[in-house]
């Protein structure tokens, strides 16, 4: 597809154009994925963040949240859970915390493998090449690091790096990262203040580019302590004209555009698509390219903490909850809940090579 073909998709906005291309990404993604969703158990680790991205609600700057790390027995825990409940992969996100270190981390991570057998599917930020060799050495599979935008300018302005350290590429950290041998994820927010209409079409085109394994998409949600969280912020598009409008189609154009655009990745539909619409956000996004749910496993006492966005979807419930409620979804729309570690198709195919 060419930047141009991504674009007016974008900003298409005749039902029955739009009909056509969620029939063309559930196709695609019935012929390369199967019919199979698979649930990934994810567990928000620690809501201690050095950065300060401008849209977080976890940002350093926010006195507000209590902050808390859980510790490696809690996080064996919730793994224990994840593979009682039926899960193949737990994946472990956290804000930029460097006092989560790397020789813990690792040493969860083994006990995990050891434990349960789950994949791992590690969130955890920008780190040192040498911490995230040595998460893989421990037995990690796969890394989730979004760039967010492709729009460099944009990625710098609203992502500032922490004090005393220096801006880095996230699209190279993505290069090294398959380098090492996880398999990679990436995505980006859709409507946030800055990002154009050709922006987002980039960012489409560099899933491909990548050729990624999970592509993780979301609406930008204004969170009210946060820089970018005024009314309206998305008019401080610095009036620009041609400024990303968030619609109630635009974030399943994005995740039927990555369908279209990486055919074998496995696509979750994600917790800010969930919370962006609650009632039907997470089975349209089933129907229009998703295969991929991520079930809150966080233990409750900490969830209301990990507020990146205001009221996230599943906020109190128990895990147990939270994973019924998944399972319930899948069956009613007609899909088969998966069992092992879902490991991309394109992944795999490459590993062939
Ligand atoms: N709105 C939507 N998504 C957000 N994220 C963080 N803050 C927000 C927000 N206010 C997303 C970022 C991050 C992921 C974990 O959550 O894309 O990578």
């Amino acid at each position: 597809m060419t930047l141009d073909e991504i674009r007016s998709w974008l900003q298409e906005n005749d039902p029955q154009k739009l009909e056509t291309l969620w029939k063309q990404a559930d196709t695609l993604r019935r012929k390369n994925v199967g019919n199979v969703v698979f649930l990934r158990g994810l567990v928000e680790i620690s809501n201690i963040c050095r950065r300060n991205c401008l849209y977080c609600g976890i940002r350093a700057a926010n006195s507000k949240p209590d902050r808390y790390r859980m510790s490696t027995s809690e996080i064996l825990d919730t793994a224990k859970l994840a593979k009682n409940l039926g899960y193949g992969t737990l994946v472990i996100q956290s804000g930029e915390d460097l006092t989560c270190q790397a020789d813990e981390m690792a040493d969860a991570i083994v006990q995990i493998k050891r434990e349960t057998g789950l994949a791992v599917t590690l969130s955890l930020g920008e780190r040192s090449e040498a911490d995230y060799k040595a998460w893989f050495e421990a037995g990690a599979n796969r890394y989730l690091l979004r760039f967010e935008t492709s729009n460099e300018k944009l990625f710098h302005a609203i992502h500032p790096p922490a004090p005393g350290e220096q801006a880095r590429n996230r699209v190279e950290i993505l290069k090294s990262l398959r380098k090492i041998g996880y398999e990679i994820g990436s995505g980006v927010m859709a409507g946030i203040p800055g990002q154009t209409w050709e922006d987002l079409a980039r960012d489409v085109a560099m899933f491909a580019e990548l050729d990624l394994d999970m592509i993780g998409c979301g609406p930008f949600l204004p969170h009210p302590d946060t820089p970018l969280g005024g009314v309206g912020s998305q008019e401080s598009g610095v009036g620009m004209a041609d400024q990303v409008i968030l619609d109630e189609h635009l974030p399943f154009k994005v995740i039927a555009l990555a369908r279209l655009v990486c055919p074998k990745a496995n696509i979750p539909t994600t917790t800010a698509i969930a919370t962006f619409d609650p009632k039907h956000g997470r089975l349209l996004g089933l129907s229009r390219g998703a295969n991929v749910v991520m079930p809150n496993l966080t233990p409750t006492k900490y969830r209301k903490m990990y507020e990146i966005y205001p009221n996230k979807a599943a906020g109190s419930e128990l895990p147990e909850e939270t994973h019924e409620r998944a399972v319930r979804q899948i069956e009613e729309l007609g899909r088969t809940l998966g069992k092992g570690p879902g490991t991309s198709p394109r992944f795999l195919q490459k590993a062939v090579y």
